[in-house]
Formats: structure tokens, sequence, C-alpha cells
């Protein structure tokens, strides 16, 4: 009797995600984007910074997406830029400059959340320290787990916070606080990050994300194109004089006049129903 053929293997080939460094996930009205190099507690290499640009820049024009939320694992949201990839070629040390603006998406990576026309909150538990910390303070808020670190540790390794650290630190917590925690590395807890206001909240342990999805549920009933508005109006108006600042918002005002979303959300409010906004 002939011989059954071996039945055939079954391959349970893993499905691949787009991208090496991190996971991405849409889920109601938030694009949740998670570093995922665990083994680096989510240390930023040039690759990673470039994905979580592409992921971004997929769904700023999908308007189901309200906004971004970045989290790590409950060991670390990211422990700053990779030290193993700094380079110390005497050769790079001027193509490194040269290219830090336009080309090095390490860079590129922090000014692209901070210039995001929609929110980016960083849902932090375990450590945020250097390039980790400066993410977080380049998007537009953070929640914080209770177990979660923050610091710049970059004197260590007389290396500078030279991801915004220097500019963004002092204007949320003061120059002579900020100073301090860069010149002794100290890492700070959740609770005292709250204290200085730099995190709006903070929750039990592994809840972070939680609480970002709950605000975010609560932004959906918010305007799109308000929140887009606001987000520079605020941005902007922080970087000028007063004058300027109330200049520029008002002509953010203006902008949303011929919206059909101030239209709906004016309708709404007299016909004493929700507003149905579209972003447009
Ligand atoms: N760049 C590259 N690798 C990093 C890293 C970073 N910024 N931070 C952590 N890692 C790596 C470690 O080298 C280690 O890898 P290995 O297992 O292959 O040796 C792994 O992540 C785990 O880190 P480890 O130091 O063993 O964990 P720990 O719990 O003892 O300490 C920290 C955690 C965060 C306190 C410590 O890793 C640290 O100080 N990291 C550097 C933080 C820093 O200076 N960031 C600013 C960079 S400019």
């Amino acid at each position: 009797m002939a011989r059954k053929p071996a039945a055939k293997k079954k391959t349970t080939a893993k499905k691949k995600g787009k991208y090496e460094f991190i996971l991405t996930a849409k889920r109601k009205g938030a694009l949740e984007i998670t570093l995922n190099r665990p083994e680096k507690l989510n240390a930023l290499n040039e690759a990673m910074c470039g994905e979580i640009i592409d992921a971004m820049a997929s769904v700023e024009n999908e308007r189901k997406i309200l906004c971004v939320i970045l989290q790590g694992n409950e060991r670390a949201f990211c422990a700053g830029a990779d030290l193993s990839g700094f380079s110390d070629r005497p050769e790079d040390r001027y193509d490194n400059y040269r290219a830090r603006y336009n080309a090095r998406k390490n860079r590129l990576m922090f000014t692209y959340v901070k210039d995001y026309t929609k929110p980016v909150i960083s849902a932090v538990e375990g450590y945020a320290l250097g390039g980790g910390f400066e993410l977080a303070m380049f998007g537009d808020f953070i929640i914080a787990g209770e177990a979660a670190q923050f610091g710049l540790p970059e004197g260590r390794h007389s290396l500078i916070p030279g991801a915004g650290g220097t500019q963004n630190l002092p204007r949320i917590i003061g120059a002579a606080l900020a100073k301090e925690l860069i010149w002794t590395a100290r890492r700070i807890s959740a609770e005292e990050a709250l204290g200085h206001r730099i995190v709006n909240h903070v929750t039990p342990k592994g809840k972070a994300l939680a609480k970002a999805r709950e605000i975010v549920e609560q932004m959906s009933k918010i305007g799109p194109l308000s929140i887009m508005m606001t987000k520079q109006s605020i941005d902007r108006g922080l970087d000028m004089s007063l004058a300027q600042g109330f200049q520029q918002e008002a002509d953010l005002a203006y902008l949303l006049t011929w919206s059909d979303d101030r239209k709906e959300g004016l309708t709404a409010f007299a016909e004493r129903r929700p507003a149905k906004f579209k972003g447009q």
C-alpha cells in the first residue's frame, strides 16, 4: 500500500508589522504608538525615530484619528538616545553636524512631535530618561504611572540634554530647578513630577495608558479644528510677546470662521443636540 504523503507542515508564519522598533494601533480616535525595543529599554535609535515620524505622518490627514498616544512598557517608556549609536569617528563629526537638521531622524523626530497638528500624549511607565523624557516634553502633555521616573542624565556621559531638554524643562519648572536636575542627573518620581507640573496626572502603576485613553474620549467631543488651532495658538504664543500672541490668536480664530464644523457646532447648540464634527 502506497504511503500517504506526509501532511503539509502548517506554516504559522509570524505576521510582521510594518515597523521594526515600534508597534502601532488605531483605537477610538487615537493612534497608539508603542516604543518596542524592550531589551534596550526602548532607547531611541535613528530607525525608531524615523518610524515614529512615518507612523504619525500616515495619520495626520486621517480625520478619525484625533490624537497620538506614545507609550513604552512597564519598565521603560524610553531610556533615551541609544548610547551605543554615537559615532566617534573623527571623519563623521562635521557630516553629523551638517545633517542634523535636515537628515538625521533622531533630531527631526522631536520637532516633528512638537509641530504635529494633533495632540500628542505620552503615557509614561518606568524610566523616561534623557531623550525619552525630552520626547515626552515635546508632546503636549504627560500622564505617568506611579512608578515612572524622569531624569536628564546626559551629563554623566559628558553630553547635554540636546533634544530640547535645556529649553523645554526650564520653561516647565523654571531655570533653577532645571539646572539642579540636569547638573545632578537626579531621577524624580511621578509624584514629584506632578508637583512640578511636568505631568498632568499620576495613575496607579500600569494605568497611564487607560487615563490617556479616557482623556482622548473627552477630547472627542471637542471640534478637532478647534483643538488643532488652539494647539498652534498656545505653542506659538508661548514663543511670542503677549501682544503678538493675542494677534496670532485672533488670526487663528478668524481662520475657523468658514469651517463647516463651526456652523455645525452652533447649529447643534441651538438644536440642543450633540454636534457631529467632520474636521472640515
Ligand atoms: N542606550 C543604549 N542602551 C541602553 C540605554 C541607552 N540609553 N539604556 C539602557 N540600555 C540597555 C543597557 O545597555 C542594557 O543592555 P544589555 O542588556 O545589552 O547590556 C539594557 O538596556 C538594560 O539596561 P540596564 O542598564 O541593564 O538596566 P538597569 O535596570 O540596570 O538600569 C537604567 C536602567 C535606565 C538606569 C540604565 O540602563 C541607564 O542608566 N541607562 C542610560 C540612561 C541614559 O543615560 N540616557 C541618556 C542617554 S543620552
